[in-house]
Parts: C-alpha cells; sequence; structure tokens
C-alpha cells in the first residue's frame, strides 16, 4: 500500500516544536512533502538552523514517521531557515534586537524607545515591540495608550496589524494585558502572548525590530532566543546598578554557546546628569567606570552613555521619544548609538 501525504501530515501533528509549545504541522512549519515509494522526504522550516531544536525535531521526524508508517521507510529530513525561504511570519525583518536589563527600572524602555526613534530618523524602516508583561509602557512613550492593533487576515488566519506612530510600527503586550493583571501573566500565558506578538502579526518590511524585554531571565527570554532569529543583544545598565550580579546573569544567560546570540553591547544610561540651561555640564553622581569593567569583562563595547535630563521623564510620559523630539545630549547619544548598531548588523 503506498504512503498517502495525509498519513505523513497526521503522523507530523505528532512532532512537537516546544519553543513555541505547538506541532510543526499547526505552526505551518512544513515547507514540503515528498513520498517515492518508501522514500519519505520532508523539509521543514525552522526560524534559525543553529539552534538545538531543529536536532531535536528531525530525530522526532524520523522517529515518528517510521513509527506511524512501518520501519521499512526512509526519512530524509531537511531544515531550511525562514530566512532562506523568504518565507515566515518575520521574514520580511533583516535585524531584530533585543533590549535586556538584569534589573528593572534602568530605562530599558526609554533605551528601546529611543533607539527605534533614533534608527527611523536615520533612515531605517523600524518596529518596537514591547514584552514588558510586568511593566509594559511603549504604548505610553509612543503615545498610542488605549489604542488597538487591527486585524487582518493572512493565509486564512487573523493576525494583528501593529499601530503606527511616527512612521514606527508599534505592538505590545500592554494592548491586551490590564496593568492589575500584570502578575497573572507571568509564565506560560505571557510566552503565548509575545510569540503571538511575534509571529501572529503582520510586521512587513523592516530594517529593524526592536524589542523591550522583560527584565530579568525567564520563559520569555528563553523563548527569544531559542526560536527566534536575533541579530543580537543590548544591555542597558546604570553605573549604580551595573556591579549587580543580575546583570551578569542576564548577559551571561544570552551568551550561553546553545543560544548563541551575539551581545552588541552595552548601554549606560543615567551615566551622568546635565542640567537642561547647561548642556556642556556633567555631573557623574553614580560614578563613573562601573560599565567599562563590565564591557572588559564580557568583551563587548559601551555603545553609548546616555545622560539624565528631566526633558526624558516629560516625553517619556507625553508620547513622544526625546529623540524626535528636540536636539539635546540625549538625543546625539541616541543618534550616535543607532549609527553604530547599524555599522554592526552590516558587518555580520
Ligand atoms: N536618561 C534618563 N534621564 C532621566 N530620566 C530617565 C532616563 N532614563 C530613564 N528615565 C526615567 O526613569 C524611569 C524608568 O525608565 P524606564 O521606564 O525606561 O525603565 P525600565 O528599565 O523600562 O523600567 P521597567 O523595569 O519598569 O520597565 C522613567 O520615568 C524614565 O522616564
Ligand atoms: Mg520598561
Amino acid at each position: 500500500m503506498s504512503i498517502k501525504r495525509q498519513q505523513v501530515i497526521d503522523a507530523l501533528k505528532q512532532v512537537i516544536f516546544f519553543a513555541k509549545q505547538n506541532n510543526i504541522v499547526d505552526l505551518n512549519m512544513i515547507d514540503d512533502i515528498e513520498i517515492k515509494d518508501k522514500n519519505i522526504k520532508v523539509t521543514i522550516i525552522f526560524p534559525k538552523l543553529d539552534d538545538p531544536a531543529v536536532g531535536i525535531v528531525y530525530n522526532s521526524v524520523v522517529k515518528t514517521l517510521k513509527q506511524e508508517l512501518g520501519d521499512d521507510i526512509t526519512v530524509d529530513v531537511k531544515p531550511v531557515s525562514e530566512a532562506d525561504r523568504g518565507r515566515g511570519p518575520l521574514a520580511g525583518v533583516k535585524n531584530i534586537i533585543a533590549v535586556i536589563s538584569g534589573k528593572g527600572g534602568v530605562g530599558k524602555s526609554t533605551v528601546s524607545a529611543n533607539l527605534a526613534a533614533a534608527l527611523m530618523k536615520s533612515g531605517s524602516k523600524v518596529g518596537i515591540l514591547d514584552a514588558d508583561v510586568l511593566g509594559p509602557s511603549v504604548p505610553i512613550m509612543f503615545g498610542v495608550e488605549g489604542q488597538q492593533p487591527g486585524v487582518i487576515e493572512r493565509d486564512g488566519k487573523p493576525v494583528m496589524l501593529p499601530l503606527e506612530n511616527y512612521g514606527i510600527k508599534i505592538l505590545s503586550i500592554g494592548f491586551f494585558v490590564k496593568p492589575d493583571q500584570a502578575l497573572m501573566w507571568r509564565g506560560s500565558m505571557a510566552n503565548n502572548a509575545f510569540n503571538q506578538l511575534m509571529t501572529d502579526s503582520e510586521w512587513g518590511n523592516l530594517d529593524f525590530l526592536i524589542i523591550d524585554m522583560p527584565p530579568g531571565t525567564g520563559d520569555i527570554q528563553l523563548t527569544l532566543a531559542q526560536s527566534y532569529n536575533i541579530k543580537g543583544t543590548v544591555l542597558v545598565t546604570t553605573p549604580q546598578k551595573v556591579a549587580a550580579a543580575d546583570v551578569r546573569r542576564a548577559a551571561m544567560m544570552y551568551r550561553q554557546e546553545k543560544l548563541t546570540i551575539p551581545l552588541l553591547g552595552i548601554v549606560e544610561n543615567m551615566s551622568y546628569f546635565t542640567p537642561s540651561d547647561m548642556p556642556d555640564k556633567k555631573y557623574y553622581i553614580f560614578g563613573q567606570g562601573a560599565s567599562d569593567q563590565l564591557a572588559n569583562e564580557l568583551n563587548i563595547p559601551v555603545l553609548g552613555r546616555i545622560p539624565i535630563m528631566e526633558k526624558v521623564v516629560e516625553t517619556g510620559d507625553s508620547g513622544m521619544p526625546i529623540t524626535l523630539v528636540e536636539d539635546n545630549p540625549v538625543s546625539r547619544a541616541f543618534m550616535d548609538i543607532a549609527g553604530k548598531l547599524k555599522r554592526m548588523v552590516e558587518d555580520m
């Protein structure tokens, strides 16, 4: 009896891609199935190929097909990447950059928002994804609080259309969760929401997608590292918090060999105080040198230092990142960091 395509598909539904907690058929990962007598060739699309999940799925496909269709068949699995196929929900996104930190409150969202703004100002197509379940703040910073993203259909499935303001595409976990529900959203629910924001959404063609990650080292960090093709991470620190163990832990997590995401560099926020009326003055109220030491230790550059300025808080609260509002030491620092990042990813 000849093997039918549907039998293969039914069997493949038993193969789970753990990072996304679903089977490879429903995740649309099957690119092609060829059947010749007792030989089955399955082409599977992975977010990226240098990931341990590829080997796990590979073995599981061979085992499951033999188990369901007979030990005498031969199975050939061909893994391809979304980028190679020019397919997959994020295929149009050239560079995904995750902004991370050890602890909360160091200015991760401020850095994400202004980095997105600076990249846009320097001519790139940019999106920002706010994945911070515990404190989504990107909607406020971009003046789209309370708005809802649109829904369109793709391959017969509803997907979200990011909101757009100042020419930047925006999606946030904050569109779907009330502040007082945040704690309940930890764990797998948060992880699912994160996956939906990433892939059940229509980002279109972007040069950069900036992700404002939750602080620390949880489920979402692992999912991001394992199942998406991330160009690199930017680590935000402040001079007084840089020595803390959690900064190193966060950095090391993304750097673990099996995750293979490059740490592109450190952005030191609140480096010094610059009064608005004396833009040339620098007061190092939290001390100096700690970020350089960490950068040395991790062998990555300090991409830039952002001064403390009152205007940052004002502009953040009023819905337009400071880099878009005026030219001052903070916006200049962000423009400089954006330039460095662009050169870095061009060389990668
Ligand atoms: N360079 C700066 N100068 C002045 N204020 C700043 C600066 N950077 C951040 N802030 C302010 O500090 C507060 C915390 O910043 P932000 O929300 O960006 O931090 P976060 O790391 O994202 O925090 P959370 O962990 O709560 O998400 C905000 O009110 C912000 O406006
Ligand atoms: Mg934040």
